[in-house]
Order: C-alpha cells, then sequence, then structure tokens
C-alpha cells in the first residue's frame, strides 16, 4: 500500500509531540493580553501629544530609524538589517505576506467637497484580457477624466486618479519591497531562483490595488516584464482579503466595537470631532465617519504621506484660514492606532473574531507547510499582497505583543528552516530551549524583525519547533481549516 506522505508526516509530528510531551492540549490556545504601553491607554492617547515617532509624512524612513512605524511605507525584511540565523539552520519555505502599498484614498473616505483636486496622470493603470494563443492585445490602460458636458460631480476628489489606486510613489515602495526581499532571499541567503518559475507564486485580492502593487513587487524582484499569472480566488470567498462569511466573526467584531469601552474612547474625542467636522464639511451624524476614526485617518494620512496640506475648510467654495492642524492630524493617528489595538489585541474576543474570519488563510499556511515537508510540493515561496484588514487579523492570531494600525506595505515572512545535526558541538546562540523532534523550526518576521507573540507558546517567534506553530494553529483553526467553517457559522463553539 502506498503510504500517504502527509499522513506519515502526522504521525510522525504526533509522535514527536507525544516524545517531547508538547502534545497539542498543551499548547496554550487563549488569548494573552498586549503589553500595556501608550498606544492602548485612552488617557495617553487623548492627553497626549505626537505620535510615538511614528511617520506620516513620507515613504522614505532616515537612515538609523529603518524599523521605526512608517504609515507609509512600513519598514520589511531588507539586507541590511536582515538576521541571518546560525548555519545549521537551513532555510527551506517562506511564505510573505503584506499590505498594498500607499494609494489615494477610498472615495468613501473623502470629504463632501474636496479643496483640492488628485490626479494620476504620471501611470498607466492597465486592464485587458488577451486570448493565451492567437491574437494579442495592445497594453491598454484606463485614463481618467472628467466631461465638461457631465453636470453630475463625484462626491470626494475630482481628478484622473481612481479612488482607491496605488499612486506613482505607491508603485516605486512595492518594486523596492520586491527588490529588498530578493537582495535577502537571492543575493543574501541564495534561496529564491535566479527567475520566477514554478517554484514561486504569487496571490492577490479581487480587490486591483493588489494587482497593481504585485507587478511592480514581480519585477523588482524578477525583473521580468513578462506576462505572469497571479493567483486569485473567486469574489466574495476569498480567504486573504477576507471576504467570505463567517457570521460569528462578524458579531464578535461587531460586540467588540458596541461596548462601553469602545464607546468611552469616542465620547472622549468627542471634541476632536467637533472641530475635524466643522471644517471637513462632515455631517456629525454621517455614521462611516463618527462610528471609528477610520475614515477621518485614511483621509488625513493619504494626504500627508503625499506631502499634500492637509485641508482647510471651505466657505463659499475658497479656502478660509480654520484648517486641520498637524496636532489634530496626530491625535487623529494615535486614536487609529488605539483602535486597531483595541479591535484586535485588547478585547478578549478578538482572538476567536480573528482565528475565524482568517482561518481559512491560516489552513492554507499550514498546509503549504505540512505539503512541502511531506514532499508534496516543490513551491518554496508563497507571497500574498494582502490588506490592513489581512494583516491585523493576522496579528491578532499570532497575539502580537505591540499592535498597531498596520500601515502601507506592512509585512509578515513566515520562514521555515531545518536544524541539521551539529557537528562542531558549539550551541547555537539563537537557539531556544524548545527542541523539534521533527527538526523543523518556524521563524516569524513583523517590520523584518522576530515578531514577539503575548501567548506564551509562541513567544519570541525565533526558531518556534514546527510541531508548537502546527498545534497552536491546527487548536484554533483545524487541520487545514477543517474547524473554520463550522465556527463560522455556530456549529462548532468557539
Ligand atoms: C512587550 O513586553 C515583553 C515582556 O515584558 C517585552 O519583552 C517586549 O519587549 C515588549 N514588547 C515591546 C515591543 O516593547
Ligand atoms: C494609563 O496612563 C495613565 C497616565 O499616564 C496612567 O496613570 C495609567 O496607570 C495608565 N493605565 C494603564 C492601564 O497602564
Ligand atoms: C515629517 O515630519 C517630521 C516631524 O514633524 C519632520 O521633522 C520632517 O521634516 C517631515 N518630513 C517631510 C518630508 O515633510
Ligand atoms: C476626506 O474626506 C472628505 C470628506 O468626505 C473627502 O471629500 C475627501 O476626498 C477625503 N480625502 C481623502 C484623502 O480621503
Ligand atoms: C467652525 O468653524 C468656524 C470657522 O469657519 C469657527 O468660527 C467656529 O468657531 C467653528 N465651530 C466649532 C464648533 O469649532
Ligand atoms: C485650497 O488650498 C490648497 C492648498 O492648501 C490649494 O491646493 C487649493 O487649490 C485651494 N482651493 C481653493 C478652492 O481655494
Ligand atoms: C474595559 O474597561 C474596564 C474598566 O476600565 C477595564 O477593566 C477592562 O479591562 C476594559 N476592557 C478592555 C477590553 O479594554
Amino acid at each position: 500500500m502506498q503510504t500517504n506522505p502527509r499522513a506519515s508526516f502526522m504521525a510522525a509530528v504526533a509522535a514527536s509531540l507525544a516524545r517531547h510531551g508538547i502534545a497539542a492540549s498543551t499548547v496554550d490556545l487563549n488569548w494573552h493580553a498586549p503589553n500595556a504601553t501608550a498606544i492602548n491607554n485612552l488617557t495617553q492617547v487623548v492627553g497626549g501629544s505626537g505620535v510615538y515617532g511614528f511617520i506620516y509624512n513620507s515613504s522614505a524612513t532616515p537612515e538609523g530609524q529603518y524599523g521605526v512605524y512608517n504609515w507609509c511605507n512600513m519598514p520589511h525584511v531588507r539586507a541590511i538589517e536582515y538576521k541571518k540565523p546560525s548555519p545549521e539552520y537551513k532555510l527551506q519555505y517562506v511564505e510573505v505576506i503584506h499590505r498594498h502599498h500607499k494609494r489615494t484614498v477610498y472615495a468613501s473616505n473623502s470629504f463632501p467637497v474636496e479643496s483640492y483636486g488628485w490626479n494620476c496622470d504620471d501611470e498607466g493603470l492597465f486592464y485587458y484580457g488577451q486570448p493565451n494563443a492567437g491574437k494579442k492585445s495592445a497594453h491598454a490602460y484606463w485614463q481618467g477624466y472628467l466631461s465638461p458636458q457631465n453636470p453630475f460631480i463625484p462626491s470626494g476628489f475630482l481628478g484622473s486618479c481612481q479612488f482607491p489606486q496605488i499612486t506613482a510613489e505607491g508603485l516605486d515602495d512595492s518594486w523596492q519591497h520586491g527588490r529588498d526581499l530578493y537582495g535577502v532571499y537571492h543575493d543574501l541567503v541564495g534561496f529564491l531562483p535566479d527567475n520566477a518559475n514554478e517554484k514561486v507564486t504569487f496571490r492577490v485580492t479581487q480587490n486591483v490595488i493588489t494587482s497593481e502593487v504585485a507587478g511592480m513587487v514581480i519585477n523588482g524582484m524578477f525583473g521580468t516584464e513578462a506576462d505572469y499569472p497571479l493567483l486569485i480566488q473567486p469574489s466574495g470567498v476569498d480567504s486573504l482579503e477576507p471576504t467570505y462569511t463567517c457570521s460569528i466573526s462578524s458579531n464578535l467584531f461587531s460586540a467588540i466595537k458596541s461596548g462601553t469601552n469602545w464607546t468611552n474612547h469616542l465620547t472622549a474625542a468627542s471634541p476632536l470631532y467637533s472641530a475635524l467636522d466643522n471644517i471637513s464639511g462632515v455631517s456629525p451624524s454621517d455614521s462611516g465617519f463618527h462610528a471609528s476614526f477610520d475614515h477621518y485617518y485614511d483621509n488625513l494620512s493619504a494626504r500627508q504621506c503625499h506631502a499634500k496640506p492637509l485641508p482647510c475648510k471651505l466657505v463659499n467654495g475658497v479656502n478660509s484660514t480654520t484648517c486641520i492642524t498637524q496636532d489634530y492630524a496626530n491625535e487623529v493617528y494615535r486614536l487609529g492606532n488605539y483602535e486597531y489595538s483595541y479591535i484586535y489585541r485588547d478585547d478578549p474576543r478578538s482572538l476567536a473574531a480573528s482565528a475565524t474570519s482568517y482561518g481559512v488563510w491560516i489552513g492554507e499556511l499550514t498546509t503549504h507547510i505540512r505539503d512541502f515537508v511531506a514532499g508534496k510540493s516543490n513551491v518554496i515561496y508563497r507571497h500574498n499582497v494582502a490588506h490592513d484588514g489581512s494583516l491585523s487579523r493576522l496579528l491578532s492570531v499570532l497575539q502580537l505583543d505591540v499592535m498597531i494600525w498596520p500601515g502601507m506595505g506592512s509585512e509578515v515572512v513566515f520562514e521555515l528552516y531545518k536544524k541539521e545535526a551539529s557537528t562542531t558541538g558549539i550551541p547555537s546562540p539563537s537557539s531556544t530551549p524548545a527542541t523539534s523532534a521533527s527538526g523543523y523550526y518556524i521563524r516569524v518576521l513583523w517590520k523584518g524583525q522576530v515578531l514577539r507573540s503575548s501567548n506564551p507558546s509562541l513567544g519570541l517567534m525565533d526558531m518556534v519547533p514546527l510541531e508548537t506553530v502546527l498545534a497552536y494553529f491546527d487548536g484554533l483553526v483545524g487541520i487545514g481549516a477543517s474547524l473554520v467553517q463550522g465556527k463560522c457559522n455556530g456549529m462548532i463553539a468557539v
């Protein structure tokens, strides 16, 4: 009888778990509070000043400050900072997920009437179909324009951009992101192939801005301008964005965003809301702008990342001297980070809300790793271009110690290593006390540095035995996401 490689691998993992006494049931599946910092302390958020040294006004982080939060262009893996593990750890498989790069605002986050326009004539958004065999297509792209004869004025920014689209600068950041990853995983550690062959795959969501990023990343990595497939799941069930239906998760997130603690922060911020509404013309009863700081945050940060001024109040269609100040913007940014910490980490229900709505992607990740280890797949590198909602849920499941709003390009990297028997007998400085019987270890990088989880089973995720990581993910979402549908529809308790 033919042996099923996955079954035999699972048997090996199970045996190793038994031998080492870390049975799945002893891996801690509980929520653990994040660190108490200024970011999740409402008193400091409302009464404070500045934004913790975070950058909001340029994609360029000054040399020497790399690693600092930059909303416009978050730090990611690059050769200068990359820490190579000790040589007995051999890199086997890498999966990268990151948020798209900087963009224009979403139309829904625009003020009713904007005091200036936003044009994107410095780039083309290519959009065409072409049969694989047969006639060719021109490289057709969209040229936005406003018709002088069309009396219907769109809400928000006027101009030739799509709202949203990745801006020309955001495309440059995307290319550099790809170049930096290649600088590490090809040039520095000799892991990636020279060409984008069948060992690598790229995946996007139904939101076209992720495809805009992916094309630039692929050229930044492999220098190719050739046709290249981007994996995409169907609309409405995609696990990467995610968009599949998960009522239990939606209910939990709604409960998180309607409790007393949540409304307390909106009440504490009411003077700020009054000032912003007065200047922007947003109605104080506009629920989109007042359910959270999401819209104002996006609205102001997108301008600042593109060196556009903070807006002034329009009186009779003309700029007045009543403007949104940097102090107001900073308070919006502090509140936005507070909200992301609150929704995805501080509220104990956040873990179940995220593990259900991101469980399918987690199950795909663990399957990719298992298939690689079992020799069923020769893909060594998977790259996912996603959204802040994707990264937030993933960081929530990983129980990041200090949660923030994942900025543009925010990246998490899963590295799978196999430890070779040391012949020198010199202990590795980075080796953790926990050993893996299978010999496989996982390192997780966030902002280009080792991620620290508040969950004690994961802790500093620097060579955590694969068995532990799989037991944690399997415990929450099931092997290959087998528990997710039941947990999402309420058939299985969360
Ligand atoms: C969070 O707290 C842990 C434990 O005190 C500490 O080791 C870690 O450095 C903290 N994280 C950050 C980002 O400060
Ligand atoms: C929040 O910050 C305030 C002011 O600095 C401090 O008094 C309070 O103890 C902090 N709360 C927590 C939970 O750390
Ligand atoms: C961004 O803001 C910081 C702090 O306010 C300031 O020092 C810096 O000059 C600004 N950079 C740009 C490019 O405007
Ligand atoms: C900000 O919000 C206003 C008001 O809805 C809108 O007109 C404007 O386009 C928004 N700008 C951005 C950058 O979101
Ligand atoms: C609204 O803005 C006007 C200036 O345009 C100012 O005179 C007025 O005090 C502001 N009202 C509030 C509540 O901030
Ligand atoms: C308002 O000021 C901005 C710069 O702050 C300028 O770009 C815009 O053209 C002005 N708009 C109006 C209607 O005066
Ligand atoms: C909600 O507020 C109460 C009282 O301040 C506090 O004890 C509790 O920890 C808060 N819950 C969250 C999720 O922040």
